[in-house]
């Protein structure tokens, strides 16, 4: 007798969830529904959907199959990560609270300092790498702990069972934006946190070619508040990029596996050389490499991500780094197949204020490495041209 589906490995859960052959046809691979309505057989008599804002079989499969990675009860899915995000802190009320890790995402900062502040929430930007400093933090107010582990992009890591505990006695949700890992490499529901947040433009799709977001969480009250309000607000994703998606998704132990691979070997070899910093979780020079070891082994295999930090010291040995570069392109973004770097101080991080960013560490000269799945040694070799005196 087979496994039941639950009991599936993460490949084969990636491959066969959400993705059934067709029952009218038979195609292997889904089709998918482009309509934004649906015709029912009477008032009230839909066949399980009635207009594509509220749900669509294509984004049903999707759903099914991010929930399947992520061991989570419900996925649900948005046109970015940014209006994932934006739908999660929307659950709250204004006068209430959220604590979120200092160095996040600066889209994070934007949206939550320039939108939901004005219409009365309220943000503290904390160092979530101790839980004790979590709960110190916590107010009567505090309605969600929102960290990013590794953050982006010092690559501090949050303790996720340490900070869940602390969340749990004072009655206050936690989410974690598992952007940087994907379900491959870390699973925070298993955990204890109560909501995964990712944007699916990076791993999950890993082809750089569409935007998605999605929340997964085992609490059918959140899924129940959270496809309301994206009923009620509209930031759905288009069924042929919940397609695109769809696809994705089934080579993404692969990808991820291989990347991650990859940056093992670049952050070794970086670490060698006479950098000011290189920053790694899978270095013994992170300071909280032990953690990282815990954290990111949900099947066994210890998957360290596959972003790096590098401060090369001064903007002039920046720019000439980012000039010489042949396979790295500079460009927002991460977790592609092919590599990528940016500048977070003038890039990803542009709308967080100059004190925060230079207090925290992220320097003009700091640059961030996404690491893809081409041959490690035309990485390791671009790297070492660029920054050749
Ligand atoms: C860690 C992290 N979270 C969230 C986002 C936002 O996702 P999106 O660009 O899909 O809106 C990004 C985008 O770069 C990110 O890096």
């Amino acid at each position: 007798m087979g496994k039941s589906k639950d009991k599936w490995g993460f490949s084969t859960r990636a491959i066969h969830v959400g993705n059934a052959p067709d029952k009218e046809e038979g195609s292997v691979s889904p089709p998918i529904h482009l309509t934004s309505t649906f015709k029912q057989d009477g008032v009230g008599k839909n066949r399980g959907h009635d207009y594509s804002r509220v749900s669509n079989p294509t984004r049903a499969r999707l759903e099914a199959n991010l929930a399947a990675l992520d061991n989570a009860k419900h996925a649900i899915c948005y046109s970015t990560g940014m209006a994932a995000t934006t739908a999660l802190f929307q659950l709250f009320d204004a006068g209430d609270h959220i604590l979120i890790s200092r160095n996040t995402y600066g889209g994070t900062y934007r949206m939550s300092m320039n939108v939901l502040k004005r219409q009365g929430l309220t943000f503290d930007w904390i160092d979530t790498r101790n839980p004790e400093n979590v709960a110190k933090h916590i107010k009567p107010n505090t309605k969600l702990v929102h960290v990013e582990t590794p953050t982006n992009p010092l690559l501090e890591l949050c303790d996720l069972e340490g900070t869940a505990a602390v969340c749990k006695s004072a009655g206050v949700f936690l989410s974690v934006d598992n952007s940087f890992m994907s379900p491959y490499g870390q699973r925070p529901l298993e955990l204890g946190a109560d909501v995964v947040m990712q944007s699916s433009t990076k791993s999950l799709s890993g082809h750089s070619d569409v935007l998605g977001g999605v929340l997964t969480t085992n609490s059918d009250d959140l899924d129940e508040r959270l496809r309301f309000l994206m009923k009620a607000t509209g930031g759905v994703p288009s069924p042929f990029d919940n397609w695109i998606l769809l696809r994705s998704t089934k080579t993404l132990g692969l990808r991820y596996q291989k990347s991650s691979d990859n940056a093992v070997k670049l952050a070794n070899w970086l670490d060698t050389l006479d950098l000011p910093r290189v920053i790694y979780p899978g270095l013994k020079s992170h300071p909280q490499h032990e953690l990282a070891q815990q954290q990111r082994t949900p099947d066994g295999s210890v998957i360290y991500g596959n972003m790096i930090s590098i401060d090369v010291g001064s903007i002039e040995a920046r720019d000439q780094f980012l000039e010489k570069l042949e396979v790295f392109t500079l460009a927002e973004s991460l977790g592609g197949v092919e590599s990528l770097c940016c500048v977070p101080y003038d890039m990803t991080h542009a709308a967080v204020p100059v004190e925060s960013k230079l207090e925290m560490g992220i320097t003009e000269s700091l640059i961030r490495l996404s690491i893809g799945i081409e041959d490690v040694v035309d990485l390791q070799s671009d790297l070492q041209t660029a920054l050749s005196k």
